[in-house]
């Protein structure tokens, strides 16, 4: 018998005269259910079907939000495009750091323009700057031309506030500050057909005195593990063979559950599940990675040897000011206790250049981690400030004039460890999952190996989504090119 939710059949018991049903998921199949009624007049009446893109910025948690809607929006009736011409863009909104945000109120020019020759389309925002209040305020005043507003705690609610405003012709926003909810087996459309994501936890409670995701992303809740193993379940059967368990700590993950369960448990249920191949997960906080996890990675055949394990700076001072509550020393003997239990584990990171108060001594130390730990790669980032977080308060920023040389070091370090520690499984023959045609040629075939990085090599489109062997033959730096056996 199959998995999947028969969502035709679902929509089709639901009946529009009545009252939409109070309980989740079925509020949100009656409003569906409307959407494609409304939509389906508004195509009549323009002769062509109607289009919608979503256009993601930020996090993985928010590229898999992004199928969710794209899942509703296909439910709806729309025809998923790429890019920003369509009769629907939705922009999933991202607010780490100030150029993200920056970048959005950028495009939305761009948009207002492309809404002006198409007097039909809608602009929805969501994400995580829609959580902070400033933002809407802003939009609200000028940039009345968008016409769906919505946060990360309703996503779920998406074809409820389409029907609003279909029906209404008001801009409509709806913020919520936090939620306890988490709504299951909605429609979502993968990007790959063969990969995909998948929450286990929502939320943050670490509150990294830099950081804003707490803020906008609310307070920390695990998924309940039945639900987490039936939606792999379904994936695989779907033709799913790696997944990557997504989560802004995944090491703390089930702490809260009615029935606690650790992430280490959660990863030999989901080792379990037949027809899963890979198994990856992001992100893991230091202050939490268990002896039991390494041990369950140490001993599984699925779960990728791959930890990004962010470092975010190696002065043991800093970081206490940051609250990440590790030290220098406790950082590395955790790699090293990782290193020890998988010698060929890949470790990746990220850093942050410019915390204020960061002293040049402070930098060397962060210098000192990077050149011990030795990092497969290495996302490096510029302090931003973000307002409400304790940072941005403290009186000791550093001034850019210092921040960019530091910043400048510290890439050229990461990258030269990082060349020579891609290149160490030259001459080997590994497995790989082919994830696509070659964007530069088309006779070759782009695989992923375990360990993250990439190999280009001879093969066609029937490979795609399968795991095979490949040689390889050498290292271009950051990728290789090899030879499938
Ligand atoms: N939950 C993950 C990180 C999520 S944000 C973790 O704890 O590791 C992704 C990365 O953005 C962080 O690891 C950090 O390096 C960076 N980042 C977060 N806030 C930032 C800020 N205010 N300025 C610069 N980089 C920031
Ligand atoms: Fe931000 Fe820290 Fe939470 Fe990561 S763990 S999301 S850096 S507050
Ligand atoms: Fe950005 Fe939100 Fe992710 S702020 S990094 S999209 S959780």
């Amino acid at each position: 018998m199959s998995l999947q939710i028969d969502y035709e059949k679902e929509l089709d018991a639901l009946d529009l005269a009545a009252q939409p049903p109070q309980e989740e998921p079925k509020r949100q199949y009656y409003y569906l259910k409307k959407c494609r009624m409304l939509v389906a007049k508004m195509s009549e009446e323009l002769g062509r079907p109607l289009t919608a893109s979503t256009v993601t910025f930020g996090c993985q948690m928010n590229a898999r939000d992004s199928e969710k809607l794209a899942g509703m929006l296909e439910k709806i009736g729309y025809q998923m495009v790429e890019g920003e011409e369509a009769d629907f863009v939705i922009y999933n909104t991202c607010t780490v750091r100030e150029n993200a945000n920056l970048r959005v109120y950028g495009r939305l020019g761009v948009l207002h323009n492309q809404k002006k020759k198409n007097p039909h389309m809608l602009i929805a925002l969501c994400g995580c700057m829609m959580q902070e209040p400033d933002v809407v305020e802003k939009l609200k005043k000028s940039y009345r031309f968008v016409d769906l507003i919505f946060g990360t705690h309703n996503i779920y609610k998406f074809a409820e506030l389409l029907s609003a405003r279909l029906e209404s012709n008001d801009m409509i926003i709806d913020i919520w500050k936090d939620t306890d909810q988490i709504v299951e087996d909605l429609p979502v459309e993968r990007k790959y057909s063969f990969k995909s994501g998948v929450n286990i936890m929502f939320g943050c409670n670490n509150f990294c005195s830099y950081c804003i995701v707490p803020y906008v992303r609310g307070r920390e809740r695990s998924r309940e593990p039945k639900d987490i193993i039936r939606e792999i379940e379904r994936l695989v059967e779907d033709g799913v063979v790696e997944v990557m368990l997504l989560g802004q700590n995944v090491n703390s993950y089930g702490k809260n559950l009615e029935q606690p369960m650790t992430f280490a448990q959660l990863l030999q249920e989901a080792e379990k599940i037949e027809g899963l191949k890979r198994i990856r997960f992001m992100t893991s906080h230091p202050k939490d990675l268990s002896d039991e996890l390494i041990e369950v990675m140490a001993k599984s055949e699925k779960i990728c040897h791959h930890m990004h394990l962010p470092l975010q700076s190696g002065s043991s001072r800093i970081l206490k000011i940051m609250n990440r509550r590790y030290t220098k020393e406790q950082y590395l003997e955790l790699t090293e206790k990782l290193r020890r239990a998988i010698p060929d584990i890949s470790l990746t990171t990220d850093i942050i250049v410019g915390f204020p108060g960061e002293t040049e001594e402070d930098f060397e130390e962060t210098l000192d981690v990077v050149r011990k730990v030795r990092y497969d790669s290495a996302f490096t980032f510029i302090y931003s400030k973000r307002t409400g977080t304790p940072a941005a308060a403290m009186e000791d920023q550093v001034p850019e004039e210092v921040i960019k040389p530091r910043f400048d070091r510290l890439l050229k370090e990461v990258q030269k460890i990082s060349k020579e520690m891609s290149s160490r499984m030259t001459g080997q023959t590994v497995p790989v999952l082919v994830e696509e045609i070659n964007d530069h040629d088309s006779s070759l075939v782009t695989g992923r190996l375990d360990n993250n990085l990439l190999v280009h090599f001879k093969g066609d489109a029937s490979l795609i989504g399968k795991i095979v062997d490949v040689h390889l033959d050498e290292c271009k730096g950051f990728y290789y090119m090899g030879t499938m056996r």
